[in-house]
C-alpha cells in the first residue's frame, strides 16, 4: 500500500511539472493583457504606454476566438474609463483589488457619480482568482506617469 502511495505521488509530481512550466509560461505583461483582452476592460480603457502590446494581443485573441472584436455602442465616448497608463502608481494593490471586484462601494451618492458607478459595476470584475492575480500583477506595474484625466477623482468617497 504504501509502495502504492508513493507511486502515485511521484506520478502526480511528475504530472504537475508540465503544469507549472506551462503556468509560467508568458511573461506578468502578456499574462495581464491577455486577462484584460478577455474580461472586455480594453472596451472602456487603454493602456497608452503599451498599446502596441494591447493591440497584439487584441488581434490574437479575435484571431484565436474566429470573431472580430467591436466596440458596442454603450461602451463609447462618456463610458470609457480612461487611460491606465499610471495605475499602478496611483493605486495599491489593496485599492485595485477592492475597486475592480466592487467598484459601486467607492463611488458618491451623487447623480453625476452614480451614472459613473454603474457603468463601472456593470463590469466589473468577475473571473477565476488565478486570471486576477495576472490582471493586478501587470497593472501594478503600469507606472508611464501619464495620470489619469481629472474628473473621476472627485467622484471617490473620501
Ligand atoms: C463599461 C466601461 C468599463 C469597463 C468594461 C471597465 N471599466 Fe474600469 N472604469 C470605468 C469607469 C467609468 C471608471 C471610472 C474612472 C473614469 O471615469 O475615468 C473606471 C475606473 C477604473 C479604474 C480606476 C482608475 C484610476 O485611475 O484609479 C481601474 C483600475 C479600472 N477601471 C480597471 C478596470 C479593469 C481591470 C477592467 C476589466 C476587468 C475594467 N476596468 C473594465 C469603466 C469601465
Amino acid at each position: 500500500m504504501v509502495q502504492i502511495h508513493g507511486y502515485v505521488y511521484v506520478l502526480a509530481l511528475l504530472l504537475m511539472i508540465p503544469a507549472a512550466a506551462y503556468a509560467q509560461d508568458g511573461s506578468v505583461q502578456e499574462k495581464g493583457i491577455a486577462v484584460f483582452i478577455d474580461k472586455r476592460c480594453y472596451t472602456c480603457h487603454t493602456v497608452k504606454a503599451e498599446s502596441a502590446q494591447v493591440e497584439a494581443a487584441k488581434e490574437a485573441f479575435a484571431k484565436s476566438k474566429g470573431v472580430e472584436l467591436k466596440e458596442s455602442e454603450e461602451d463609447k465616448d462618456e463610458s470609457k474609463g480612461g487611460d491606465l497608463s499610471n495605475v499602478g502608481a496611483d493605486r495599491d494593490a489593496k485599492w485595485l483589488t477592492d475597486f475592480i471586484k466592487n467598484p459601486k462601494d467607492y463611488f458618491k451618492d451623487t447623480p453625476d457619480c452614480k451614472k459613473l458607478a454603474k457603468k463601472k459595476e456593470r463590469k466589473k470584475f468577475k473571473g477565476t482568482d488565478a486570471e486576477f492575480q495576472d490582471l493586478l500583477a501587470w497593472l501594478e506595474t503600469l507606472k508611464y506617469g501619464n495620470k489619469q484625466e481629472a474628473g473621476f477623482e472627485s467622484c471617490l468617497k473620501e
